[in-house]
């Protein structure tokens, strides 16, 4: 028996191992220190930072999707991050009104698709009173340049119940951006900010965590229905035993019927087969 038992034991571990290990990306929903997290309703955004650089001015544009890889542009295939790419760095220079052909750096960071980088980190964010400020999320991405600078992004969530996370600003440039690029430390850390209701312990106007919710009527219905059967039978039975004396099946109310339930099941799927053959089929009598 024993090595049977481990071997189903290790084949159960692979089982349960398997899809956490293909589940590693971050996929929009996340739990961390008992808290979840779910970012769905987030859609792919973008920051964009002027830095002066006399004369031009360098644009970088931060986009990240927070519930897998940023969807390839077909029309620049050149100037976009690898497929698979959860955050994205690219920066072009610009002079005066024109923006050069080709960007001057592209960055990744996170990738859906790399056993490597798909794994980020979370951590849970707190003040001193325990309430949940946000959530930090890591993504990892490939070393980068001369120097082969292991790169990093890290993603701040941060709770704030009056924006829903998708606010960006309009053509003229008002309004604000829920996404914030905050700095890119040594060439190699990337630090952004995302205020959204959704890194809230509790998003006001959501519905409870499914964790509760998947209670719903039809459990409690078969749970009832199981209850009242049960109930029935040994009052039935405790009753038979009483007043009549009863013993062995007897003992279960209306044994009769119940003994003769496999028969009438019987009798009656072979009136149903004999109905439909005799529309369906022949579209006469069939002897039994
Ligand atoms: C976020 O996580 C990184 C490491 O993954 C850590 O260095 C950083 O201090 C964290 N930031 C906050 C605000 O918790």
């Amino acid at each position: 028996m024993r090595p049977t038992t481990s071997l189903s034991l290790s084949l159960l571990s692979t089982l349960l191992l398997l899809p956490i290990s293909t589940l590693a990306a971050f996929t929009g929903e996340a739990e961390a220190d008992g808290v979840k997290f779910d970012f769905t309703q987030l859609k792919t955004h973008s920051v964009v930072v002027e830095h002066k650089q006399d004369p031009s001015v360098l644009k970088s544009t931060y986009t990240i999707n927070p519930a897998g890889k940023i969807e390839l542009n077909k029309d620049d295939k050149e100037d976009q991050c690898p497929d698979g790419t959860q955050v994205c760095m690219i920066s072009r220079l610009w002079h005066g009104e024109k923006p050069d052909e080709h960007a001057a750096q592209i960055i990744s960071f996170g990738n859906v698709e790399s056993p490597k980088d798909s794994e980020p980190e979370y951590t849970i964010m707190r003040d001193e009173e325990k309430k949940v400020l946000g959530l930090n999320i890591t993504f990892h991405g490939p070393e980068y340049g001369d120097k082969k600078l292991k790169q990093n992004a890290i993603v701040k969530f941060l709770c704030d119940q009056e924006m829903t996370g998708l606010e960006e600003p309009d053509k003229d440039g008002k309004g604000t951006n829920a996404l914030k690029f905050v700095d890119y430390e040594g060439d190699q850390t990337l630090t952004l900010e995302w205020r959204t209701k959704y890194a809230c312990e509790k998003p006001l106007g959501e519905a409870p965590a499914p964790s509760q919710g998947s209670w719903g009527f039809f459990t409690w219905f078969i749970v009832i229905v199981f209850l009242v059967v049960a109930a029935y039978l040994i009052f039935g039975s405790w009753l038979n035993y009483n007043k009549y004396d009863a013993r062995g099946w007897d003992l279960l109310p209306h044994s009769d019927t119940l003994r003769d339930l496999p028969y009438l099941i019987k009798d009656f799927l072979r009136r149903a087969v004999n109905t439909f053959q005799g529309s369906g089929g022949r579209g006469g009598y069939s002897a039994i």
